[in-house]
């Protein structure tokens, strides 16, 4: 094996490893990451995006909830509403993620797309308010795919609300607070029957 190929293969299993240490504490998380990633693959491709930064949406997905370690487990498994206070301390999770990863050189801008992966394309996500094309293109894309993910999903404070009403929220908020092409791409992925979440 080339040593790029061995290289490479330590690094995606090392984030395996910080994805499944995260999801050790958060039940809801385990499987979350993994499906995001996979709808952002999904989405990616259909965008035709440089097959490297589909790769980056990958690893990126894997852990794109990194920081929610830094949450306590009551706040994350809380099958009630949570205070103004206890989702503060949930939207810190991207900037927990963004400085445990920033100074790691991967081949992918990892640490970035997880900081930016709750931003809105209209400026009105968290934790920057960036907005449009401030966004990188993975992010925008991850964004999209989470949402999806974890609307279809069962959650402790609610059961799954289906793929239906997923894809309702993104088509009646393209272009405002899902860009424009991913939000379409992923609108496709489903339309053409092709693609479902693994278990
Ligand atoms: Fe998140």
């Amino acid at each position: 094996m080339e040593a790029y190929e061995q290289q490479r293969k330590t690094l995606e299993g090392t984030i395996e490893a910080m994805a499944r240490v995260v999801e050790t504490r958060d039940p809801y998380t385990a499987g979350h990451q993994r499906r995001a990633a996979q709808l952002g693959c999904a989405i990616a491709e259909r965008m035709e995006i440089p097959e490297e930064e589909v790769a980056g949406i990958q690893m990126a997905g894997f852990i794109h909830d990194l920081g929610k370690l830094r949450v306590p487990a009551d706040i994350l498994t809380n099958p009630g509403r949570l205070s103004d206070h206890e989702l503060g301390i949930i939207k810190t999770h991207p900037q927990v993620a963004y400085d445990i990863l920033k100074d790691i050189d991967f081949t992918w801008p990892l640490a970035d797309i997880v900081f930016q992966h709750h931003e809105r394309f209209d400026g009105s996500g968290y934790p920057q308010g960036l907005a449009g094309e401030d966004i990188l293109i993975e992010a925008r894309i991850l964004g999209v795919a989470d949402v999806v993910e974890a609307m279809a999903s069962h959650r402790p404070y609610r059961p799954a609300l289906g793929i239906e009403t997923a894809l309702d929220e993104i088509s009646s908020h393209k272009g405002t607070r899902y860009a424009p092409e991913p939000a379409e791409a992923c609108l496709e992925v489903f339309a053409d029957g092709r693609f479902s979440f693994e278990s």
